[in-house]
């Protein structure tokens, strides 16, 4: 009897092998696990062993059949996903592998990130603030008239009732001399947004860095000085520069930075427009009014701020010719910074 169940088994275990599909595993499983299939045929027999040989015996069989029923179940499986006979046969060794696909930092992040890091180590703190602001912050703390045209709905997205999406980094300009004393120097990335028709030019939502800072005896040539030493680290040693006048209610007097154009050197070309020159940056003393509404002391203190904007910046930088593409994350675009 046991040379039989050794028989039985190898016999199933050869049909099982041959087997290629769903169908053919069902149909040993009938012919082998089934109620009136082969094992049971075999249990059937036990009757007939003498009672001292039946624990021995039919253990055997109990094994057979755990082992059929496992058998089963597991080519069924193979033969089910088809795994076992293509994958032996299709992995080729000689194939590349696949790509493993690294980010890169995206163009934006690096532009803001280097022009922090100048400021970093001439001595700048970060600060941040929030990007739904209040009117207060982004407007009247900043010394805008009631009546600025820049509170306009036509700029300005708003939340709620005296709530906004704040149009620019400066209301982190109050927020920071709310909290501290001088001497206060801080730069301060963010993302701004802006209700304006979205073209190659402008876009809704945008990116500055803003920087602050204010000390006793704080003077427009330390102003110069910091803002000419950040665009030749960033530019390049051999740019030119020039400060026009310029307005923003919140400094007095403004100003407004250019370089010379570093694609044709000041010769003038497409995307200086000719002039040889491109703005880099918004920029003046503090005004007073503002130092008021921190409840600075305007007779002690003096301060500079200025504001980059980080899309023109890296659009300059990388050849960019529409802003647009900055917001789409292709990485076919993207891939390549
Ligand atoms: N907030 C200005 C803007 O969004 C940029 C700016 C100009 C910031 C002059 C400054 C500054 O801090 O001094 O257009």
């Amino acid at each position: 009897m046991l040379v039989e169940i050794r028989q039985l088994r190898d016999q199933f275990d050869s049909e099982l092998e041959k087997v290629h599909s769903p169908e053919e595993a069902q149909s040993v499983r009938i012919k082998y696990l089934t109620r009136k299939g082969l094992i049971a045929q075999l249990f059937d027999n036990l009757r007939t062993i003498p009672p001292e040989d039946r624990p021995q015996i039919g253990k055997a069989l109990n094994d057979l059949r755990v082992h059929a029923q496992h058998a089963f179940e597991e080519r069924l499986a193979e033969v089910s996903s088809g795994e076992k006979d293509q994958g032996a046969k299709l992995v080729d060794l000689t194939l590349p592998g696949r790509p493993v696909w690294v980010g890169t930092e995206h163009p934006i992040s690096q532009t803001l990130n280097e022009i922090v890091r100048i400021f970093t180590r001439m001595g700048f703190d970060v600060a941040e603030g929030p990007e739904i602001e209040d009117d207060y912050h982004n407007f009247e703390a900043l010394n805008f008239p009631p009546d600025h045209p820049a509170r306009d709905m036509q700029d300005t997205f708003f939340v709620g009732e005296g709530i906004l999406l704040r149009t620019h980094t400066s209301p982190v300009q109050i927020r920071v001399m709310e909290t501290r004393k001088p001497p206060v120097r801080v730069v301060v990335p963010g993302r701004v947004y802006r209700n304006e028709a979205i073209s190659a030019r402008s876009y809704c939502l945008f990116h500055q860095v803003e920087g602050l800072y204010v000390d006793e005896g704080v003077t427009f040539s330390d102003l110069k000085g910091t803002l000419v030493f950040f665009a030749k680290q960033f530019y390049g040693e051999k740019i030119r520069y020039r400060f026009r006048p310029s307005f923003f209610p919140f400094t007095e007097p403004s100003a407004e930075m250019d370089i010379s154009c570093f694609l044709c050197n000041g010769k003038g070309c497409r995307i200086c427009k000719r002039t040889g020159w491109l703005e880099i940056l918004g920029c003046g003393m503090v005004h007073p009014n503002v130092y008021k509404y921190v409840r600075y002391d305007a007779e002690r203190y003096t301060g500079y701020a200025f504001g980059i904007g980080i899309e023109r910046t890296a659009m300059l930088r990388y050849g960019i010719d529409d802003i647009r593409i900055l917001f789409e994350n292709d990485v076919r675009f993207l891939s390549q910074f």
